[in-house]
């Protein structure tokens, strides 16, 4: 199939690229490389270089092309930052998603492929998180990201768009090639594992007095390759829907710390600083209802195994991708 990726020089959007390559598919990347890495871009892909709000841009690449489907990663994704800057993420994750949804719709783009986030669900009380739990985000990145799923819902009612929404618990690992940098780095396990390397002087643990077993916050970390084959397995689907994705297994970030001193054989320096602002206490996810309908199987469902892929690459890209992103201006 004809797949439009964009965010395809991030880290989800990268691999979901190289994996739908594998796969025979025909793949182009749109992004503005604002924090995606160049070097992410599969170079059997086609690429451009632009925004999802250009609304110009959108009709010359969907002119050129007869996409099937389009797979939307474009957004921006750090809690704190949604927090402290909310007109950034509605622009971003909600009128620029709007943009490319007319464009599509104009140029009858059938299927998007969208990443959700268990952001949507907020702080639910009752573990295992389902795709019927109430929606109630806590902060402007899982507002958006709830408000373009409801987006979604209208647009398929009234247009015919066939859209599915990926709701990612805590996407991690890495392939061979690829893996994950941020500037900055917030997610747990890259920051532990830099505290391996020796790039930090410690791990901060935000929080050991959570109602927890052990007082810190339990995550449902899964691969990222698990992620990519969601995504591939979704293109087959002709109705809009949602799906969780996660290994249903929740991990402290103590656990984490623990399990990353057993892979990296190194004792890892942590100094225990106040909660972090949202934290939910333990977000594990219930996602049966993709293994029920779409056959999807986390083929890396243990946390040494994600840790394990993880560190291989930051050991062989300790500086992350080797040149420095174009910080470029979308067209
Ligand atoms: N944490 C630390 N130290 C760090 C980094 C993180 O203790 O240096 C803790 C966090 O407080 C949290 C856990 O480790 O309890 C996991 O944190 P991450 O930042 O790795 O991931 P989050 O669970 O905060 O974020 C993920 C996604 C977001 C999404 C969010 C929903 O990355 O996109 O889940 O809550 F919004």
């Amino acid at each position: 199939m004809k797949i439009l990726v964009t965010g395809g020089a991030g880290y989800i959007g990268s691999v979901t690229t190289q994996e739908l390559l594998n796969q025979g598919h025909e793949v182009t990347v749109l992004d503005h490389l604002k924090e995606g890495h160049p070097e992410a871009v599969d170079k059997r892909a086609d690429f451009i270089q632009g925004d999802i709000a250009d609304a110009t841009l959108l009709k010359k690449t969907f002119s050129k092309k007869s996409f099937d489907a389009v797979m939307h990663f474009a957004a921006s994704c750090l809690v704190p930052e949604s927090v402290s800057n909310p007109s950034l993420y509605y622009q971003n994750n909600v009128t620029a998603g709007l943009c490319l949804l007319e464009a599509m719709r104009e140029n009858q783009i059938p299927k998007i492929i969208f990443s959700s986030s268990c952001a949507i669900y907020g702080n639910p009380e009752k573990m295992p998180i389902t795709e019927e739990t109430h929606r109630s985000p806590t902060h402007p990145y899982g507002e958006t990201k709830w408000a373009f799923e409801n987006i979604l819902k209208w647009y398929s009612q009234a247009y015919g768009l066939k859209a599915v929404s990926l709701r990612y618990f805590n996407a991690a690992g890495a392939t061979e090639k690829l893996g994950e940098v941020h500037d900055p780095e917030t997610h747990l396990i890259p920051n532990v594992l830099k505290a391996a390397l020796g790039h930090l002087p410690h791990v901060e643990i935000y929080g050991n007095d959570y109602p927890t077993p052990d007082g810190t916050c339990v995550r449902d970390y899964i691969h990222i390759l698990d992620i990519a084959q969601a995504h591939i397995l979704t293109l087959k689907l002709e109705q809009t829907t949602a799906f969780n994705l996660g290994n249903g297994h929740g991990y402290s970030v103590k656990e984490v710390i623990q399990t990353t001193e057993r892979v990296c054989r190194i004792k890892i320096p942590t100094k225990i600083s106040p909660r972090r602002w949202g934290d939910p206490p333990s977000l594990i996810a219930n996602s049966q209802k993709i293994e029920k309908e779409l056959g999807w199987r986390p083929r890396y469902p243990a946390l040494e195994g994600i840790i394990t892929s993880a560190w291989k690459w930051l050991q062989n890209h300790p500086e992350g991708y080797s040149t420095k992103t174009q910080k470029t201006e979308a067209h």
